[in-house]
């Protein structure tokens, strides 16, 4: 293929990720941008398979066998179980990427390579391989394989910055020698690294490290493309690297913790407080809470994980249809961190067809929270707890809540009074303008939608 052509449709590909990425920012065009992103990505590989002579058979083997995996693995993988495999790809794109530049690594003479390829070979070998294993474990803990809880040893600091000390002298040495027994080394002493890294961070900290892990496994993805000479690959890799760090610091910022504190403050597990210490709580039933809810002027439902789990968010757009029947105004505040992906409240919302205009964010939640007479909120904890807030001993102190307790009045849905992800009590369940609505979410809300008939 002429040159010049194949860069005009790298670019090509080049705008179709940057038009997807920016389309992924509103639940309104999401869909679009990732089928734009998969087609540049499609385009990408089929210009980068032309006219170097290998065997299309092979390639379509390839595809057909990955396409077979990752579509059984994403039709039977639960919503709730969502993190775990984006951790799960995160770790292959980096192995990937660092058996790419392994293998370019074996078949060259290191010693002709021009210092800025063999640079990128280091690179992309150690990166890939921490992202891989870091990955490994960040599976292994969501998915209950290990303890979810921080595993921490006296010294691990200390220890896990003499091995990154080893990786990039041995690195550093690689390139300077051209010598293969560094370079090797230096991949095999990253795959412990990223174990290390990984094992101390738990409890809320995880979906942090998943957005982590995913901007490395651009960074080597990245310099791969420096290997290979592939532009494509170069930008594909630094968009996912840089989207991956802007979303970790987003996540940082909603969670109130810093990068330095996730990675080495071993968050969870620690702080469990018994459930139900700080008092009595209220327990109320669905027949109060519909005449409650029936002569609101506006309610706002705030969902949580616990939506997720009881699928109940068809039950709930039939009680919220029901409202706005009535003439109630019905808003849904939702908290960046709610569920346990980015997004998730929202993917779930967007399944029923709830108006977009109807979601708050955190901010513009707690904005109109004064006004509104009702908050139901469904199966989250977390992320309305008032401890957050008032509370300076908190493991969770300042990390922005939605001020639930504000309101005129809240109706907690939720089994019990056990707490959420963080391990924590919540202040929220004992308040006095706070009733429990003790049930599974959607028999808790197909119970309101009948009690609602009555009124
Ligand atoms: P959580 O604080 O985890 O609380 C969820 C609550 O849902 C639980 O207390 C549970 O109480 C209840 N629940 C579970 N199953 C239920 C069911 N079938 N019906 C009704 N309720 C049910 O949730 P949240 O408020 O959404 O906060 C999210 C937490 O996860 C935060 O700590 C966040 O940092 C963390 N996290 C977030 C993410 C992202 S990116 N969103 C990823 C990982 C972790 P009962 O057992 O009493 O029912």
């Amino acid at each position: 293929m002429n040159e010049n052509l194949r860069a005009l449709l790298y670019l090509l590909a080049a705008v179709a990720f940057i038009v997807g990425l920016k389309r992924l920012s509103s639940p309104r065009t999401a869909r679009a941008g990732n089928i734009i992103g998969a087609l540049g990505m499609l385009l990408a590989v089929v210009v980068t398979l032309i006219g170097t002579g290998v065997s299309w058979w092979v390639v379509a083997a390839g595809i057909a066998a990955g396409a077979a995996v990752g579509t059984a693995a994403a039709l039977r993988v639960k919503m709730t179980a969502m993190p775990q495999m984006v951790a799960l790809f995160n770790g292959f794109g980096g192995l990937a990427s660092a058996l790419v530049a392994g293998a370019e690594y074996l078949r060259s003479d290191p010693a002709a390579l021009p210092i800025e390829t063999i640079t990128s070979m280091v690179l992309s070998v150690v990166i890939g391989a921490v992202t891989f294993t870091g990955s490994v474990i960040a599976f292994a803990k969501l998915q209950e394989i290990l303890g979810g809880a921080p595993l921490t040893y006296r010294g691990q600091r200390p220890v896990n910055l003499a091995v990154a000390a080893t990786i990039i002298g041995l690195g550093a040495w690689a390139v300077a020698t051209s010598l293969a027994l560094p370079f090797w080394v230096a991949g095999a002493v990253a795959l412990g690294l990223g174990v290390l890294i990984v094992l101390p961070i738990g409890g809320a900290d995880m979906p942090v490290v998943i957005t982590l892990l995913n901007s490395l496994s651009g960074l080597a993805a990245a310099a791969t493309g420096f290997v290979i000479s592939n532009s494509a690959l170069i930008i594909a890799g630094a968009l996912v690297g840089a989207s991956g760090v802007i979303l970790t610091n987003l996540m940082c910022r909603a969670m109130n913790r810093s990068l330095g504190h996730v990675l080495f403050g071993a968050f969870g597990g620690t702080v469990a407080v018994a459930a139900g210490a700080a008092g009595s709580a209220r327990a109320t039933s669905a027949d109060d809470v519909a005449i409650a809810l029936a002569y609101s002027s506006q309610v706002m439902v705030v969902p949580g994980y616990g939506l997720a789990v009881a699928q109940a968010q068809h039950a709930l757009r039939a009680l919220t249809a029901d409202l706005e029947r009535r003439g109630v105004r019905v808003v849904y505040g939702i908290h960046p961190v709610a569920g346990r992906m980015p997004g998730h409240m929202n993917v779930l919302l967007a399944e029923v067809d709830v108006p977009y205009d109807q979601l708050l964010d955190l901010e513009q939640s707690n904005a109109v929270m004064d006004r509104t007479d009702v908050v139901l909120v469904v199966g989250a904890n977390d992320v309305v707890n008032p401890a957050a807030r008032d509370d300076r001993t908190s493991p969770i102190y300042g990390m922005p809540i939605i001020e639930v307790d504000r309101a005129r009045s809240t109706v907690v849905i939720k089994r019990s009074l056990a707490s959420g992800f963080a391990g924590i009590d919540n202040p929220l369940f004992y308040k006095d303008g706070t009733a429990m609505l003790f049930a599974d979410a959607k028999k808790a809300l197909t119970d309101l939608l009948g009690a609602m008939a009555l009124v």
